[in-house]
């Protein structure tokens, strides 16, 4: 389904590549982690910086390396090895795809040439469909915004679809989940998701991207969500995913069926991506 044909916005504000790198052995790998920093020359690392990218480094693209974080990783309902065993995963940033799709093939003639395997999850920025200004004070005014790689140095990936149901559902009823609901005497029956996940908003830095092509198509999943934070926010990190994935609290994720939670330390070069730290 197309976004105009669900009342959500059209607007595409950037793109975004997750690329699951799965490698065949453990040789030395001194080769091949220059090469592969040799792909993002041009590009600002986001592991050192602070804050969303300036006009200029958006339009050259932003890259962070993340190593696999072995036993965080966890299975939901959609089975998908070449992301949860994954041994690392280079997330790039751009307001065109060009410079980043340049990368990702750069990247995998390299992991393939040495027998190993990149997946690659894709999905395009958008504006907000379901925020009323009142919300955008709540749940985006005070976050968290992007850090760099020592302070935040966690991150996770939720690559989730919503089902056929939801997409069959006028935009109201799809509104009315990120709200409280309340009973004929006011009284808070279910919290919502904005609600069921408000502990994270000051701690978690969160990005979303929403499948290129269209929702509820196979080949993509409707959305990819990315966060980061401090080792020492991990828990609130899991309490949000616990309130959310609540359908007693949040009647939403009746709705969602999840790809795996892949968790990753972010890492400044691909010496340490590849464990040669
Ligand atoms: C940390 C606190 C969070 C807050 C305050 C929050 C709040 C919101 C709000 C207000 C929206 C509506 C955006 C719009 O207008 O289009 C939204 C959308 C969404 N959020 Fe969250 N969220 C949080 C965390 C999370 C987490 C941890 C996940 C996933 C694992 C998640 C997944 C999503 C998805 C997939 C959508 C798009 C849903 C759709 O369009 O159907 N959120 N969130």
């Amino acid at each position: 389904m197309q976004p105009q044909d669900l009342n959500m916005t059209t607007t595409v504000t950037g793109h975004q590549l997750f690329l699951f790198v799965t490698l065949a052995d453990a040789e030395d790998e001194t080769e091949l982690a220059r090469a592969i920093d040799g792909l993002g020359g041009d590009m600002e690392n986001a592991h050192d910086v602070d804050g969303a990218p300036s006009e200029d480094a958006f339009s050259r693209g932003r890259f962070q390396l993340l190593r696999a974080e072995a036993g965080l990783t966890n299975d939901q309902q959609i089975i998908h090895p070449a992301v949860s065993e994954a041994h690392g995963m280079v997330r790039l940033e751009c307001a065109t795809l060009a410079p980043i799709k340049e990368y990702e093939d750069g990247l995998r003639t390299l992991i393939e040439e040495r027998g190993g395997s990149v997946e690659t999850l894709a999905g395009v920025m958008r504006p907000r469909s379901y925020t009323s200004h009142a919300m955008t004070q709540f749940a985006y005014a005070h976050a968290m915004p992007p850090n760099n790689g020592e302070t935040h140095p966690l991150a996770a990936v939720t690559p989730m679809n919503k089902t056929d149901a939801w997409w069959q559902m006028d935009f109201l009823h799809r509104e009315s989940f990120f709200l409280p609901r309340y009973d004929e005497n006011e009284n808070i029956v279910v919290k919502g998701h904005a609600l069921a996940s408000a502990a994270g908003v000051p701690s978690i830095n969160r990005r979303l991207v929403h499948a290129p092509e269209g929702y509820g198509l196979q080949g993509n999943y409707d959305f990819v969500g990315y966060f980061e934070f401090a080792e020492a926010d991990a828990p609130v990190f899991r309490e949000v995913m616990a309130g959310l994935r609540d359908t007693q609290q949040n009647p939403e994720w009746k709705y969602v069926l999840e790809g795996p939670e892949w968790w990753g330390r972010r890492v400044r070069n691909a010496a340490q991506m590849l464990g040669q730290v």
